[in-house]
């Protein structure tokens, strides 16, 4: 199970994208709308990756453009970063989900499907070439730095990665979302936004 035969020929930001409208490397295809592919110019310096498209993005084709998204955004703008100066993916391209109450129900990929969905990531990131890559979430940090990786441990902190000279996890932005009290959600976007900062900090180095 693995994408890596949907690859294309000549990968270039464009082929790839369109390249992964095909893609069978795992079951995931079968019940979403569409792949979504990263956006973002080849050459951004940040690389952030989320863990899979949500009901929105899997309708509009796009990463993080549904609530998760609006809280990225904000948080990127107080950390002083410039969203049109980052590239924005997804470690699994193809939205899970479950029927339940009428709805489209998110589902965790499993490590199989991130695992087959890999070279999609690792071809975005060669692509852009960025100078810091960070994951969003446990799901995109296992993907980039390996099963050893614990957010709530090591966010904030340098990882190793061959894929970028400067890697770095922290929470996914739905995390903050499903917080229960405001001054819960009120820490968890403070604390999100000091690691967007550290991130960007290990951009100037
Ligand atoms: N959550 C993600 O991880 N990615 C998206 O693109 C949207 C929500
Ligand atoms: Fe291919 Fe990834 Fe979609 Fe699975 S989730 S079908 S590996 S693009």
């Amino acid at each position: 199970m693995s994408a890596e035969p949907f690859l294309p020929e000549h990968p270039s930001l464009t082929s790839v994208r369109k390249a992964m409208q095909a893609c069978e490397g795992c079951p995931l295809y079968r019940r979403a709308t569409q792949a979504v592919p990263g956006v973002g110019r080849a050459g951004a310096a940040l690389l952030l990756v989320g863990e899979q498209p949500g009901n929105d993005e899997d309708l509009a084709g796009k990463p993080f453009v549904g609530p998760a998204g609006k809280r990225l955004d904000r948080a990127l703008e107080e950390a002083g970063i410039d969203r049109t100066t980052v590239f924005v993916t997804n470690a699994v391209k193809h939205f899970k989900w479950a029927p339940a109450e009428g709805k489209r129900l998110h589902k965790k990929p499993s490590a199989r499907e991130v695992n087959a969905c890999r070279p999609w990531l690792t071809a975005e990131i060669a692509l852009v070439h960025p100078q810091v890559v960070v994951a969003l979430g446990a799901t995109a940090a296992r993907s980039l730095f390996g099963n050893q990786v614990r957010v709530t441990r090591d966010r904030g902190e340098p990882l190793e990665t061959s894929l970028a000279p400067h890697g770095m996890a922290t929470i996914h932005p739905s995390s903050i979302l499903r917080q229960r009290t405001d001054a819960d959600r009120r820490r968890e976007h403070a604390a999100f936004v000091e690691d967007l900062r550290i991130a960007a900090a290990l951009l100037r180095q």
